[in-house]
């Protein structure tokens, strides 16, 4: 009895022993196997990353130069860029971000056309673990719908635009203004912090205000409108970017007037067609709006795959120029 007690406990012993020893070799051999969930923690790099580009399109010297910027920083990097020029249209770009998802892409990046819009598209994108960065122009969504905004202060631009304005026009005008794309964030931030200088000076008046669309042919057509209906009482033009403002300089010299001195023009971008106007004495002061953002967008790209904490604006540094500096800092202009 007792040796087949001895027998059996010994029995249950080594059937207990056994299934835990053959179990453990593999889990002693894997340790020392690189273990694949700590490889997929390791960081990754440029050339690890395929980022999706939703751009606008190209209605500007400006968005040209954003385009380049993007594209050739990717190429210097390495990274894989898939980019979608969505011709002006929302819903082109609302499909190109349905592409990316589709196409598992790392990132996002995106420069809304308009702000409204979005909440739908980039629920989807972040359902699908694909964090979006908003480049250039805001958009108006909940802020855990993209991890980042790169991009200009438009309202801050608008504001100074009317105070260069005040000062060239000693506080008495009568402006007309060239808006930009309808519901876009720099239309809407460029229109408003206008506003908000000009109520410091009484003697300055918007007498019209319309869309050109960011384009220089718009620009140019509005601007004729403007002087058909308002001939020589226009005293000032705003105009939100340097493009429409071009535009509306060709309308003012075709209507026989002097555009920079019988009508004051101020912009926004600092293009170089804007230092050659300047330089031309036609336009007398542009408000700078950097669109060279390709090098901070792929740098935040890789910080957010990495898991890094990542600002939830990224503000361009910009300035103001004025013709007396243009011709010396023509060439040192990027775009
Ligand atoms: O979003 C930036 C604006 O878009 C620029 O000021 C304008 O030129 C462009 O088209």
């Amino acid at each position: 009895m007792k040796t087949s007690r001895i027998l059996l406990l010994f029995a249950i012993f080594a059937s207990f022993i056994g299934p835990v020893s053959c179990s453990q070799q593999p889990e002693l051999s894997s340790a020392l196997q690189p273990n694949p969930d700590l490889e997929s923690e390791a960081e990754k790099s440029y050339e690890d990353l395929i980022i999706g580009y939703a751009q606008i399109g190209a209605e500007s010297e400006w968005r040209a130069a954003n385009t380049i910027s993007i594209r050739e920083t990717a190429e210097q990097l390495g990274v894989e860029l898939r980019f979608l020029d969505a011709q002006q249209k929302q819903e082109n770009q609302i499909e190109a971000v349905r592409k990316f998802i589709v196409q598992k892409v790392d990132v996002i990046g995106i420069s809304p056309i308009v702000e409204t819009g979005w909440d739908e598209v980039f629920q989807e994108a972040k359902d699908a673990g694909i964090p979006i960065i908003l480049v250039d122009r805001r958009a108006a969504v909940p802020e855990d719908l993209y991890v980042s905004y790169l991009g200009s202060d438009f309202l801050e631009e608008g504001r100074n635009a009317a105070r260069v304005m005040a000062k060239l026009v000693n506080g008495q005008a009568n402006i007309v203004e060239l808006v930009g794309t309808i519901g876009s964030a720099p239309a809407n931030d460029r229109y408003t912090g206008f506003r908000e200088i000009l109520k410091e000076y009484p003697g300055m008046q918007i007498i019209a205000s319309q869309s050109g669309d960011f384009t220089r042919a718009r620009g140019r057509e509005v601007m004729a409108d403007f002087l058909k209906a308002y001939e020589n009482t226009i005293t000032a033009v705003y105009a939100h970017n340097d493009d429409m403002a071009l535009g509306a300089i060709q309308a003012i010299e075709e209507f026989g007037l002097r555009p920079g001195v019988d009508i004051k023009i101020v912009s926004v971008d600092a293009a170089r067609g804007a230092f050659e106007a300047m330089i031309a004495g036609k336009l007398n002061a542009t408000v700078e709006c950097n669109p060279l953002l390709g090098p901070q967008f792929f740098e935040l790209a890789l910080d957010v795959v990495n898991d890094k904490p990542v600002p939830k604006w990224v503000p361009s540094i910009e300035t103001i120029f004025f013709p007396e500096d243009a011709k010396e800092i023509l060439p040192t202009r990027k775009y």
